[in-house]
């Protein structure tokens, strides 16, 4: 969603600055702008569309200066205009803000801003907030005192509901830029006479290797050399440098043609990695040291929850499959976003699990922070280091999955698939699965790699599958058991990157409902790789032929399908635990080629942010 990044040191900053915009462009956005401070003038450059737009208008206008903040905007209030996109300056000249997140209490803002005088040009919350400091700097600090900036901003915020991470800068403090963050991320680099601001570390890639994690209610006065935190209540806070593993946090496209394109193929190396130190050959089993919980702990969990938005809960309920299959406790799947308001009852030995690809999603932030509020052990998998729900959470496991730039998930999620595996095993394996049954579910993650590089040689058949499919309205996606999250999966991948209305359903559910939707313009991918209920599947494609639906089976059993399937993808036969890990990357591949097909962006799809940080 919406990016920020800040610079105050001693180089000239809009370089800096647009380079930072330049890393966060994955994040979806649809336009940018920044202010560079200078002997006491702001000079504020904003556009609609793309970062290189901001970038022309600022070579051809340079102004030089060594601080300044910019952003990247994903519109929430108020539409794609260069008078809504970020930065906001108070009518008073005074202050400039970028803002990420939501002020729910903004029109509150405005009219109190309105009432002392002070005006608006955009439909935006954010204004509300750059008069609201700008008004608090004027009459409600003292003139004298050296943190004036810090106190204007402190005391404004006190009056804002929602969330924000911003940062400010004045034309009367040359040296200084404030920060604040209240559920939406910035980090601050530290670098050699200089400091930047990010709302995601990639935005400073390659500038720091140091960074502060803001917490939330927390406010940073920054200058190119000193960083003082304070609390909301003004207290000083201690601060806490960490060290960046850009191994981890950076991503070229190695001569993929896209980002996605990569993310699918690089798949075998990121099973490995999800993998790497946490299989124990000798005891049939998983070894998860991040849980942070005893054998004994574990075994008095009863019931688990798993939260999380997305591709993510998608993850989850193969999460679901897995531990009851395996472990035989219940298992609940929520919507992070409604799992924080329902206030689901649980009890002393249930456990909450947060599942995220960027550790920043709000609503699965929330979910886990309505979790401990309630004193619960909360657990997160999540592929961001020092994220804010890998720095919150309990315990968890990180995917090491390297970073994923395409807005459409695809590594994250085989690799949330494969560590909910992993945790299934391991609780499997303290209660009743015996050590052949874990010996055979460890083999069978050992060769998962192998088998994900196989099916991924299927690309250039489901190339061709995809052209001709490629112009459809609507897809459906059918699976049963641990196939049903994959037909979810399936068609939500579908619809984000080619904008094809596509929808999942359990295969047995078709004839409730969905069969009316069934016609030769409406294509049907049917999942069929689990052994025992594979003549229910072939009945439901004849069901589908019947009514002159086209169709294509992705199955391990292909002969069931000849002459019946218009198209087969035919995968190995490999143990039912691994098979969903298997089984997802033709519908990866079958999105992708279709989106290239019909000339969408994948990397970029409409209406689409990276990271989903406001509600
Ligand atoms: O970063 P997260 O895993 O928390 O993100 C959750 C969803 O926003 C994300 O999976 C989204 O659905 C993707 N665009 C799916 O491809």
């Amino acid at each position: 969603m919406c990016g920020i990044t800040g610079y105050i040191g001693t180089r000239n900053a809009a370089p800096i600055l647009i380079e930072g915009l330049c890393k966060l462009e994955y994040r979806g956005y649809d336009s940018a702008g920044l202010a560079l401070l200078h002997n006491g003038v702001l000079d504020v450059k904003k556009k609609k569309g793309r970062v290189a737009v901001l970038a022309s208008e600022v070579q051809s206008k340079p102004f030089y200066a060594t601080m300044g903040i910019s952003h990247t905007r994903w519109a929430t209030h108020g539409g794609v205009t260069d008078a809504n996109a970020h930065p906001h300056i108070s009518s008073d000249g005074n202050i400039a803000l970028v803002h990420n997140g939501i002020i729910e209490n903004y029109e509150n803002i405005r009219k109190f801003c309105e009432s002392k005088g002070y005006t608006f040009k955009s439909q935006t919350d954010s204004e509300a907030l750059a008069n609201l400091i700008a008004y608090h700097y004027e009459y409600r600090t003292n003139k004298d005192t050296k943190n004036r900036l810090l106190e204007a901003v402190r005391k404004a915020l006190a009056h804002v509901e929602g969330t924000y991470g911003i940062a400010v800068l004045s034309k009367f403090h040359e040296d200084e830029m404030i920060a604040a963050r209240k559920g939406s991320p910035l980090i601050i680099g530290v670098g050699k006479d200089e400091h930047l601001v990010a709302s995601d570390v990639l935005g400073f890639a390659g500038r720091a290797n140091r960074v502060i994690y803001l917490e939330d209610g927390q406010i940073a006065s920054i200058t190119k050399d000193n960083c003082e935190i304070i609390t909301m209540g003004n207290k000083p806070i201690d601060l806490v440098v960490n060290d960046i593993d850009w191994e981890l946090e950076t991503a070229d496209m190695g001569g993929a043609s896209s980002f996605m394109e990569k993310e699918i193929f690089e798949q075998p190396k990121v099973l490995e990695n999800a993998i790497r130190g946490r299989i124990s050959d000798d005891s049939s089993t998983s070894v998860l040291n991040g849980l942070n919980m005893t054998p004994n702990e574990l075994r008095q969990v009863d019931r688990i929850i798993f939260c999380a938005c997305g591709t993510a809960w998608h993850a989850c309920m193969l999460a679901e499959y897995y531990i009851e299959k395996y472990v035989r406790i219940p298992v609940e799947v929520e919507y992070a976003s409604e799992f924080r308001y329902k206030n689901a009852p649980l009890d002393k030995s249930t456990l909450v699990f947060v599942v995220s690809q960027s550790g920043e999603t709000i609503d699965t932030l929330e979910a886990l922070r309505e979790s401990k509020r309630k004193g619960f052990k909360t657990l997160a998998i999540t592929n961001s280091v020092g994220s804010t729900i890998s720095r919150e959470s309990d315990g968890g496991l990180y995917q090491y999955a390297g970073k994923e730039v395409g807005v459409a998930s695809t590594k994250a999620f085989t690799s949330q698939v494969l560590i909910s595996l992993l945790v299934a095993l391991y609780m499997a394996r303290m209660r009743d699965l015996s050590f052949s049954a874990g010996k055979s579910i460890v083999d069978s993650i050992i060769s998962l790699p192998e088998h994900v590089k196989n099916v991924l040689k299927l690309a250039p058949q489901i190339k061709q599958i995809a052209k001709k499919y490629a112009y459809k309205h609507d897809f459906l996606f059918l699976g049963r058991l641990g196939e049903f999250p994959l037909a979810l999966e399936g068609a939500l991948k579908l619809k984000e990157i080619s904008y094809i209305h596509a929808e999942g359903y359990p295969a047995a559910e078709m004839k409730h409902g969905p069969i009316a939707l069934v016609c030769p313009e409406c294509p049907t991918v049917i999942f069929a790789n689990t052994e025992e209920i594979i003549p229910k599947l072939v009945s439901n494609a004849q069901e589908i032929k019947a009514r002159k639906g086209q169709l294509i089976a992705i199955t391990d059993t292909p002969e069931s399908f000849e002459g019946l399937a218009d198209d087969i993808i035919a995968l190995p036969k490999v143990h039912e635990a691994i098979m969903p890990i298997v089984a997802t990357i033709p519908i990866q591949l079958l999105a992708y080629y279709v989106a290239l097909e019909r000339g969408c962006d994948v990397d970029k799809p409409r209406n689409l942010a990276k990271a989903v940080t406001v509600e």
